[in-house]
């Protein structure tokens, strides 16, 4: 990037608040510049990096970074907000006391127990943490709209916690007081705390890898593995026909919850390509050890919530398909597969994630969100 004479005298403003070498202050001071000086400074889109940029974070164009703003728009026009999906068939089959077995409500009770918190921590490592370390406004712009939806997401468990009239303490604590929920929260806490600790800054390799891992993390395990379990279980009781309005939600929670791992994962790729020298043979085993251990973690939650056979599943086929997805996620960031050979059980899961071969009622809302994003002056 081009110094100027001016800019070895000025005090940079801090990286880590995320606003780059020009500054608001720094941009009024120099004003009077030179015609020429001042288009010097313009952002080329060359000079734009994922992190440690120092390109004008709030100058979204030129674009680089082209998959983020494509995935900003896709994710705005998947757009849905919880209270319009029907709880009523819900409702009623929950408080049918014949309605669901004792395992299939200690199925929803569980997965609510989890998620309720789980999209908090989700949204506080982006909000609190990642979004100052990413110095790609395009990929910025995401990040915010990512947020959104992780609120949507609590909203939705939230909604459907109140919809059934569960116990909110009960459910709410359940990452304090369900070992297995408590174990892949705690697995994941270090590494939020990493990037949300307002001390940590990127810019030494070591730093660099912190915040590589912590993406990692974020993406591969907790938004691509730890959730599959809860989903695959709840999607199953959809498919019987039961509790559907959770199922719904559930099934767009999914859709976003899969681009938010693609978003991660294109990112990981980016810095990865942008930084080659932070992917060691040592950090590759890292993370591979992570990976492993999160299998282990996301196979015992599967073991307590699944004591026994329901709706068609039971534990044992789960860990097939977690180190199915496990081998998926270390193939998408350039890792040999942890479990060569292993299948998908639960090819249908795949069809879920696409909700245009779904047939429901939804359908015309979603259609009808994506239009009205575009203004019509007729
Ligand atoms: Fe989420
Ligand atoms: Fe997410």
């Amino acid at each position: 990037m081009l110094q100027f004479e001016d800019e070895i005298s000025s005090p940079r403003p801090p990286r880590i608040a995320g606003v780059g070498v020009a500054a608001p202050e720094a941009t009024v001071a120099r004003a009077p510049a030179a015609p020429a000086a001042s288009a010097a400074r313009r952002v080329s889109a060359d000079d734009k990096r994922v992190i440690n940029g120092q390109t004008d974070v709030n100058q979204l164009v030129p674009f680089k970074y082209e998959w983020a703003w494509k995935k900003y728009l896709d994710a705005c026009a998947n757009h849905w907000m919880p209270q319009e999906i029907q709880m009523s068939r819900d409702i009623a089959l929950w408080k049918d006391p014949n309605g669901l077995t004792e395992d299939e409500r200690r199925i929803v009770k569980r997965n609510l127990g989890f998620f309720v918190t789980a999209d908090s921590l989700a949204a506080n490592n982006i909000v609190l943490g990642t979004y100052r370390h990413i110095t790609a406004p395009e990929c910025r712009q995401y990040l915010l709209r990512q947020a959104f939806e992780e609120a949507i997401h609590t909203h939705a468990y939230q909604y459907i916690v109140e919809s059934l009239g569960l116990d909110e303490g009960e459910v709410f604590n359940a990452y304090h007081e369900v070992s297995s929920i408590r174990d892949k929260d705690e697995f994941l806490i270090p590494f939020i705390d990493t990037l949300t600790d307002p001390s940590f800054q990127t810019g030494t390799p070591e730093n660099d890898q912190k915040l590589l891992k912590s993406l990692i993390v974020f993406a591969c395990i907790m938004e691509g593995l730890f959730f599959y379990v809860g989903f695959a279980q709840i999607l199953a009781l959809g498919r019987q026909n039961k509790m559907t309005g959770a199922a719904e939600q559930y099934q767009y929670i999914l859709r976003d919850e899969s681009m938010h791992c693609n978003f991660g994962i294109d990112l990981i790729n980016t810095i990865k390509g942008e930084n080659p020298s932070l992917w060691t043979p040592q950090f590759r085993d890292e993370i591979r050890q992570l990976m492993q251990t999160a299998v282990e973690l996301e196979y015992r939650y599967a073991e307590d919530t699944m004591p026994r056979g329901v709706l068609g599943l039971n534990a044992p086929m789960f860990k097939e398909y977690l180190r199915y997805i496990a081998n998926r996620r270390c193939q998408q960031i350039g890792l040999d597969a942890l479990f060569p050979g292993a299948s998908n059980p639960f090819p249908w899961m795949s069809e879920m994630i696409d909700l245009k071969k779904e047939r429901n009622f939804f359908e015309a809302r979603v259609i009808e969100y994506q239009t009205g994003g575009a203004l019509s002056w007729e």
